[in-house]
C-alpha cells in the first residue's frame, strides 16, 4: 500500500524520540506498529497531576505543556514540548502517581505505548535503556539549571532564556528574523518562568524597545539573537 504523505514526516520526527534513536529500522517499525495514535484538541488535558500513569507519549505534531499546580491554585510549567519529545515515563521508573499535568497547547497528535509494554521492550533492547537514562540525565541537568535561574537570575534574565530555549525547539530562520511561535499566552510564559504576568511584560515590552525582538500574538521575532542570548545567560 502506498504511504500517506505525512508518513515520511512522521517517522524522521518519532525516530528522534529516546525510545527509538537506539534501534535499527526493522526494530523501529515493530515499536511504532505497537503504539497507538492519540489526537487531543488545543486546550485537551490528556492527564493530571496526581493520576495513576499507565502511558507514555511521543509527540508526532504540536505542542504539549506540563504543569503543576500549588494547594492555592497557581500554576507552574515545567516545560513545552514539541514534535520528537517523549514524556509520561516517571510514573512507569518511579511506579509513582503522575508528577504534571499535560495540556495540548496546540492540537496535538502523539504516538502512545502503555507502560505494560515498555518494560519487556526495553529489556529486549538494551541499547534503549541508555537512550532513556540519557534523556532523564539531560532533563535534570535542566531542572538544576532553572532552580539556579530562579535564585540567581533576575526576571528578564529567565524571560531571555526561556524565549532562546523555545526559539532552540520551535524556532524558524526567516529574512525578517528568527521567528519563535511558541503559541503560549502571556501568562503562560509567566508560568514557564515563575514570575508575574505584568513582570514579564514589562520584560518583553523592553526587549521589543531596544530592538532585540518584535511581538506577535503568540509568537516573537527575534531581531538580534546575541543579544538576546546575553541577557538570557
Ligand atoms: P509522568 O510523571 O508519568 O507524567 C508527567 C510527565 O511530565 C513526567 O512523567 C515526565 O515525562 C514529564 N516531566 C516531569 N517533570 C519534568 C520536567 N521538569 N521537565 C520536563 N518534563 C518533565
Amino acid at each position: 500500500m502506498a504511504k500517506a504523505p505525512d508518513s515520511d514526516h512522521d517517522e524522521a520526527v518519532v525516530r528522534r524520540a529516546p525510545l527509538f534513536t537506539a534501534l535499527d529500522d526493522s526494530a523501529a517499525s515493530t515499536l511504532k506498529a505497537a503504539m497507538t495514535t492519540v489526537k487531543i484538541n488545543k486546550g485537551g488535558v490528556l492527564f493530571s497531576e496526581g493520576d495513576e500513569g499507565q502511558t507514555l507519549y511521543v509527540i508526532v505534531d504540536g505542542k504539549i505543556k506540563l504543569g503543576t499546580r500549588s494547594s492555592d491554585g497557581r500554576e507552574n510549567l515545567l516545560s513545552i514540548l514539541g514534535p520528537g519529545e517523549m514524556f509520561g515515563e516517571l510514573s512507569l521508573f518511579d511506579v509513582g502517581p503522575r508528577t504534571a499535568t499535560a495540556t495540548a497547547v496546540t492540537d496535538t497528535r502523539l504516538l502512545a505505548l502503555g507502560h505494560d509494554k515498555v518494560i519487556p521492550w526495553v529489556t529486549a533492547h538494551p541499547e534503549v535503556s541508555l537512550q532513556l537514562l540519557a534523556r532523564l540525565a539531560q532533563r535534570l541537568r535542566r531542572t538544576n539549571e532553572v532552580v539556579s535561574d530562579l535564585v540567581f537570575s533576575d526576571v528578564p534574565g529567565r524571560v531571555a532564556k526561556a524565549l532562546i530555549d523555545l526559539g532552540e525547539r520551535f524556532g524558524v530562520k526567516k529574512d525578517d528574523g528568527f521567528h519563535v511561535n511558541h503559541d503560549l499566552t502571556q501568562e503562560e510564559l509567566a508560568q514557564l518562568v515563575g514570575a508575574s504576568r505584568e513582570t514579564v511584560n514589562k520584560a518583553l515590552a523592553d526587549f521589543a524597545a531596544r530592538g532585540w525582538l518584535r511581538l506577535e500574538a503568540r509568537a516573537v521575532v527575534v531581531l538580534d539573537y546575541e543579544r538576546l542570548a546575553k541577557r538570557g545567560k
